[in-house]
């Protein structure tokens, strides 16, 4: 078993990270050398990190800013497109010490550990409790550990069920609200020959497959930890039922063996080709799959995710937000930033180009929003009843954890008793030390 166990993932991730640190300061170096004449004449610097499927849509916003504030020069940084491997840079950057970043860009399950481990400034001295409350509540709390906001949400986000609406509907299917409903209608589908696949889901070792995770966990009423106790459920009977019906859907050939190498991108790649009748995924595939380049534009919908019967549905609670790193030698200047892009008007405009949703609860019901995502107005519904990822300190570890065990178990190196067994025994030992 030991090939589980932290060290050879841990190793990789290392490798990885220092690769990432070597590219990301070359890439600062030799941003530096490009600046313009009125920047070095004094412009305040503010320097970020963005994922590169995101960075293109946030450089209208970015300029923007910029003209509009000409005492502001942003230097926007290219990261990985994993989120875990983003996390992995601003650690290693905040371990170093002096970090480059003045603003961090953070997933709601980083805010417990930045914060605990002192990295951020807390941003309750910059922002009124009134003005929080036009945010979602949930992204409020994603950004606050012990009563001290850390974190201006700026994007919500939730995990869904897509759906081939037209197959469906010429097969006279409804909809699946069960498991059971959704393999059923995916083998008469793909017995039909209608549609390659039945199921794309992520099942990669990576953060998004524990997002998944805990949305099959909460449709199957399993659980992983309980952030007030934390007591660890993974191996109870119905966790274990939630894991092996992920692998059902491998063996029945319903999910594609590749499935257990999947990211978002890759499930979307083959649900936009027509391969797949239903694809677990974000709102930001809505857009790119009706695109004009889609071949499934138009024929798609999307609800909230299946469940066991006599369980409920679950959306996993994800979203972004801005946090001021500790060591900003310019943290009045990232604060203008960071207020700027969580706006209404910046937050629309992420939104219409990207399908994100927004973190204001106003922008829900704003014409030009619904008129292109008219799903959105049920979204606020989806978001209440959201499922969190444990809101923990130890958050990245108990989610390594559980990566790991359950690529083993998807993979069947484990059996998916072993696998949970191991990952619950594992998770406990690291809230003892
Ligand atoms: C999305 C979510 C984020 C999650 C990630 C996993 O970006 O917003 O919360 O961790 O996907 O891949």
């Amino acid at each position: 078993m030991n090939q589980f166990r932290r060290y050879p993932a841990g190793l990789a991730r290392f490798v990885v990270t220092i690769t990432l640190i070597v590219t990301m300061f070359v890439g600062l170096l030799l941003g530096n050398s490009h600046r313009s004449p009125s920047q070095a004449q004094g412009a305040t610097p503010v320097t970020l990190l963005i994922a590169a499927q995101e960075l293109p849509y946030w450089r209208p916003i970015i300029a923007d800013f910029e003209a509009q504030n000409p005492d502001i020069k942003i230097t926007a940084i290219e990261g990985p497109t994993a989120t875990n491997l983003v996390e992995d840079l601003y650690t290693a950057a905040f371990l170093l010490g002096d970090s480059p970043y003045d603003l961090v860009y953070m997933d709601i399950v980083w805010v417990p550990k930045f914060a605990a481990a002192g990295w951020l400034r807390p941003l309750n001295d910059r922002i009124t409790p009134t003005e929080l409350e036009a945010f979602l509540p949930a992204d409020v709390a994603g950004g606050t550990y012990r009563n001290q906001l850390y974190r201006l949400p700026i994007r919500s986000d939730a995990g869904m069920l897509y759906y081939r609406k037209d197959l469906l509907d010429q097969a006279g299917i409804k909809p699946p609200e069960t498991v059971a409903e959704l393999l059923a209608a995916a083998q008469k589908l793909q017995k039909s020959g209608k549609v390659k696949w039945g199921y794309v889901w992520q099942g990669r070792q990576y953060e998004g497959a524990a997002a998944m995770f805990v949305e099959i966990l909460r449709g199957f009423g399993g659980s992983w930890v309980d952030p007030a106790t934390l007591t660890v459920g993974l191996d109870r009977p119905e966790s274990l039922r939630a894991l092996q019906f992920l692998i059902g859907t491998i063996k029945q050939g319903i999910a594609p063996p590749g499935v257990t190498t999947y990211q978002e991108e890759e499930t979307r790649r083959l649900f936009q080709n027509g391969d797949a009748l239903f694809m677990r995924n974000w709102p930001y595939a809505w857009p790119l799959a009706n695109a004009p380049d889609s071949k499934v534009a138009g024929k798609i919908a999307l609800k909230p995710m299946v469940y066991a019967a006599n369980y409920g549905s679950g959306a996993c609670q994800g979203g972004w937000g801005w946090g001021i790193a500790r060591s900003s030698r310019h943290p009045d200047a990232a604060w203008r930033v960071a207020e700027f892009f969580a706006s209404p008007a910046s937050q629309k405009r992420l939104s219409l180009a990207t399908g994100y949703l927004p973190s204001r609860r106003s922008l829900y019901s704003d014409p030009d929003i619904i008129q292109k995502y008219p799903y959105f107005a049920s979204m606020l519904d989806v978001l209440d009843g959201a499922v969190l990822r444990p809101p923990i300190a130890q958050y990245a570890q108990a989610s390594d954890i559980l990566q790991r065990y359950l690529s083993a178990a998807l993979t069947e190196r484990l059996t998916p008793e072993a696998a949970m067994a191991a990952a619950t025994a594992e998770t406990r030992q690291l809230f003892e030390n």
